[in-house]
């Protein structure tokens, strides 16, 4: 991956080009505004965003509350996925996680979602549990 890639916190000054990224990445939909200015004033919520050449290809949305933590968004835009800015992202979830003591993260993929069950699966995430369309994924941390 280049050097010129780095992740950082995000703040509500993120959200036009995540809500761009989110409309061309999620079939479903995009976060909100409203949503968006909520999680990014939650102290609960840790916003990153992937930056390749001064532009945002890549963010993550995590929610912690006490000892738990959970990946609530990932997304990678188009053009730069499988060049490994979700496992970069990944990690620097993990790094804040066990920075924070926290020994499980936690997420709901579809189930047809392979791209994302692979990156999950390479990262250490086992499936802890089957829910209609979507499976509930565990990661251990070591702190
Ligand atoms: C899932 C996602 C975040 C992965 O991000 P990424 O930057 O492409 O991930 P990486 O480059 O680190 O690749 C990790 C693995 O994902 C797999 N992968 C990535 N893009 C893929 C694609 N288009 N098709 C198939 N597999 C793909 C690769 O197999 C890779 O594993 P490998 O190295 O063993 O081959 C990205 O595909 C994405 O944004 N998808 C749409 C949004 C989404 O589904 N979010 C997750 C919701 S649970």
């Amino acid at each position: 991956m280049s050097d010129d890639v780095f992740i950082r916190d995000g703040t509500l000054y993120d959200w036009d080009t995540i809500h761009d990224l989110e409309s061309v990445i999620f079939d479903d939909g995009s976060i909100s505004k409203d949503m968006f200015t909520n999680i990014s004033n939650n102290p609960n919520h840790s916003i990153k965003v992937d930056e390749l050449d001064n532009r945002v290809v890549g963010y993550s949305i995590v929610l912690i509350i006490r000892l738990n933590a959970k990946i609530s968004r990932i997304g990678v835009d188009p053009c730069f996925q499988g060049i490994g800015i979700g496992t970069n992202l990944l990690e620097s979830i993990f790094q804040e996680v066990v920075e924070k003591k926290i020994k499980e993260i936690n997420l709901f993929c579809l189930k047809n979602n392979f791209p994302a069950l692979q990156l999950y699966k390479n990262n250490g995430f086992n499936i802890c549990g089957n829910n209609w369309r979507y499976l509930d994924l565990l990661k251990t941390l070591e702190n």
